[in-house]
C-alpha cells in the first residue's frame, strides 16, 4: 500500500468514536488513537485514568495492546485526537512505544501535517541498539 493510500479519515474517525469510551475522571481530557497495521487491521486505544496519577494510561497503550493482542505486526500509520477531534500528538513516552512497533518509517498525521516517526522522535533508542553492544571478552 501507498503512504498516500493510507486510509487517514478512517483512522481519524475510529480514534474520535474510541475517545468517547476514555475513563477520565480526573483530567477530563479523553484521548482516542488509531493506527493501520500491515495486515490491514486497523487498532486502537483510549485513555484509562487512574487514582495513583502517575499510573493513568495514555490512548496509545491501549493500542499497543490492541496490537499485539490481536497477532502483533508493524504499525503503519497513526493518529491521535482530543475530545474535539483535533489532532494532537502523542506524548514523548508513547513516541517510544510507537517506535517498537512502528520504526523510523511510521508515518503519523500530526497538527503541522504528515510526519515521520524519526522526524517526531529523532535519535531514537530502539531494539537495534541493543544489538549493537560489543560482547564482551572473557567470562560473562
Ligand atoms: N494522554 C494520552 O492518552 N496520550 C498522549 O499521548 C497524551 C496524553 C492522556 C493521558 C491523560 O489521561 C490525559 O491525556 C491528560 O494528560
Amino acid at each position: 500500500m501507498d503512504q498516500t493510500d493510507y486510509p487517514w479519515d478512517e483512522l481519524r474517525a475510529r480514534a474520535v468514536e474510541i475517545s468517547v469510551r476514555a475513563y477520565v475522571p480526573y483530567s477530563r481530557y479523553p484521548v482516542g488513537a488509531a493506527a493501520l497495521v500491515d495486515d490491514g487491521r486497523i487498532v486502537a486505544g483510549c485513555n484509562v485514568e487512574n487514582a495513583g496519577y502517575g499510573v493513568t494510561l495514555c490512548a496509545e497503550c491501549g493500542l499497543i495492546s490492541d496490537l499485539v493482542a490481536g497477532g502483533g505486526g508493524r504499525l503503519l500509520a497513526f493518529v491521535c485526537v482530543n475530545r474535539d477531534a483535533d489532532l494532537i500528538m502523542p506524548c514523548g513516552r508513547c513516541r517510544q512505544l510507537l517506535w517498537e512497533h512502528g520504526g523510523a518509517s511510521l508515518q503519523m498525521w500530526t497538527p503541522e501535517g504528515i510526519r515521520t516517526m524519526d522526524q517526531v522522535l529523532p535519535q531514537a533508542f530502539g531494539p537495534d541498539d541493543l544489538e549493537q553492544v560489543r560482547p564482551r571478552s572473557g567470562r560473562p
